[in-house]
Parts: C-alpha cells; sequence; structure tokens
C-alpha cells in the first residue's frame, strides 16, 4: 500500500499495488479527464509526479511516445493511466487543471 497525496486538494488516499495513478485518482473522487479511457493514446490524464516517483512502474515505450507529443512535460510527467503504483513508496501527483494532452 502507498499513501497517495493528490494535488492541490491535499486529499489523500491509500492506494494498492497494481492500481494506476488514474485508478486511484478516481476512487479519491478527484476529477482526471481520461478520454482514451486508459489506452496511452489521448493524453488527457498527463499528471506531475512530484514524490515517489519510484513507487511506480517504470515508463514504457507507448507512454513514453505519447508524452513526447504533449506540451508542457517535463522530468515528472506521467500518464496516470499508465502508471501503476507498487506500493514501495508514498506518492503526491499534482493534477494539472489544464488540457495539456491537446
Ligand atoms: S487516459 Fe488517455 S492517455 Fe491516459
Amino acid at each position: 500500500m502507498s499513501l497517495l497525496t493528490i494535488m492541490p486538494s491535499g486529499k489523500t488516499i491509500t492506494a494498492g499495488e497494481g492500481m494506476t495513478l488514474l485508478a486511484a485518482i478516481l476512487a479519491a473522487d478527484e476529477a482526471l479527464t481520461h478520454k482514451c479511457n486508459g489506452n496511452a493514446a489521448c493524453g488527457t490524464c498527463h499528471v506531475y509526479v512530484q514524490e515517489g516517483r519510484k513507487g511506480l512502474s517504470r515508463i514504457a515505450k507507448e507512454e513514453n511516445e505519447k508524452l513526447d507529443a504533449i506540451v508542457g512535460v517535463g522530468s515528472k510527467s506521467r500518464l496516470a493511466c499508465q502508471a501503476k503504483i507498487l506500493g514501495t513508496e508514498d506518492i503526491k501527483v499534482e493534477l494539472l487543471g489544464f488540457g495539456s494532452g491537446f
């Protein structure tokens, strides 16, 4: 289990191993656009992982390619639908609140 803190609301939830960041964020009743329903195809679920990046699954080729096409991507960027919680570290994510996937 990892403690997931969601910014800017500051809401925290516990998230189980194997859960995607997207599923955990939605389970916390936070809004996060996910137009392609988690297929690494739209980029609308782009978030910044502020802490605990090692507690997430590695970035696979599909996610990397999609991130490359998004404006505003930085070293903390992940697609929430592709990042799986490993349960090894607590994580803090920042929801971006704008359509970064377009
Ligand atoms: S929901 Fe479309 S890329 Fe994550």
